[in-house]
């Protein structure tokens, strides 16, 4: 039996991820940015036995099936046929966040299983190989196998060994705190697989693709400079357009609830009147106020004097990696 156990951080795109050109491969139509969120991470155990007639999926302690199964089931296939395996896996997932919190366990999932499985197959690849191999779990899990700050190139080839993630800065660089107002534990409406898909049914998803390499420029630019206003307008920038896009999809996603709105009105305010913080929002109401470490606690007040009950906390994180001891 060979086993191995890996954790993966979750990330939040600066600049987004929406909308594949090959939908199978998970190839982007645009390149994306994004931080490791350092606390909210995946710890995920795959051991190969002989002596099992299929593979057993645990997530959070309990037994996986249907779609989210295949989804893992499929993975494991792609490593098992890069490692000329046929032997089943037994896999063990668990979150350190609140699942169903409407943050994405999906990247943080599929980076975790991508280094454990790769190595439990004895497997040694090339930290870019790793991250394009995530990537066809998940999109974003192309970015939580690099550390810190990571930009996911698209890649040119069709089989998408050139579209992976690389580190940009370590976690240390900059000192962003996401201070994320989760206002909603339930399950998406629609998850970001099929809302890729219907990117293109909205008339804005070109224009948003044509612009998103002048904006991963900007904001890597800001970034490297740590030129927080110039960040705080091309990360919201990034937001609005996606959501732009996901509102005029047939049919529409609308994923804002009143108290998304009422942040998003408030943040730029904040920010007007000297508070360094900005927003970005990924598929579901929640709201990622980006600020800097001196300024948490004080976002924090503001968000909770608005309504919000549920705030967690998550600076730069590491890469995924083999964890010995757990
Ligand atoms: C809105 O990576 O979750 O969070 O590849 O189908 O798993 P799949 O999609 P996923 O999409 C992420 C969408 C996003 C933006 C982003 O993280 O870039």
């Amino acid at each position: 039996m060979q086993t191995a156990t890996a954790e993966a951080l979750s990330n939040i795109a600066f600049i987004k991820y929406w909308g594949n050109r090959d939908q199978a491969l998970r190839l982007p139509q645009n390149p994306s940015l994004s931080m490791n969120l350092a606390g909210l991470k995946t710890v995920t155990t795959v051991a190969f036995d002989a002596a099992l007639p299929h593979d057993l999926i645990s997530i959070n302690g309990s037994v996986a099936t249907g779609a989210a199964a295949a989804r893992v089931v499929r993975h494991l296939d792609l490593v098992r046929s890069m490692a000329r395996l046929t032997v089943r896996a037994r896999v063990d997932s668990r979150n350190t966040f609140p699942s169903g919190a409407g943050i994405a366990s999906s990247a943080s999932g599929f980076a975790a299983l991508t280094v454990a499985a790769t190595s439990a197959a004895g497997l040694e690849l090339s930290p870019e190989a790793l991250s394009a191999l995530a990537r066809r779990g998940s999109g974003s899990a192309s970015r939580s196998v690099p550390g810190g700050f990571t930009e996911w190139q698209m890649g040119g080839s069709p089989t998408g060994d050139d579209s992976f993630a690389v580190s940009i800065a370590p976690p240390e660089y900059w000192d962003l705190v996401d201070v994320i107002a989760v206002l909603s534990a339930a399950h998406k409406a629609t998850g970001s697989t099929e809302g890729h898909g219907l990117a293109d049914t909205s008339p804005f998803q070109a224009a948003r693709v044509a612009g998103a390499p002048a904006r991963l420029t900007a904001c890597r630019a800001a970034l490297l400079s740590r030129d927080f206003s110039a960040f705080a307008t091309v990360v919201e920038d990034d937001a609005v357009a996606m959501h732009a896009v996901m509102m005029t999809s047939r049919p529409p996603l609308l994923y804002w609830q009143p108290l998304t709105v009422a942040i998003i009105h408030a943040v730029p305010a904040w920010r007007a009147d000297g508070l360094p913080v900005c927003f970005t929002i990924d598929a579901g109401p929640n709201v990622h106020c980006l600020t800097l470490s001196t300024h948490v606690a004080e976002v924090e007040r503001r968000l909770r004097a608005l309504g919000v009950a549920d705030i967690l906390i998550a600076p730069p994180g590491g890469p995924a990696s083999i964890i010995r001891d757990f």
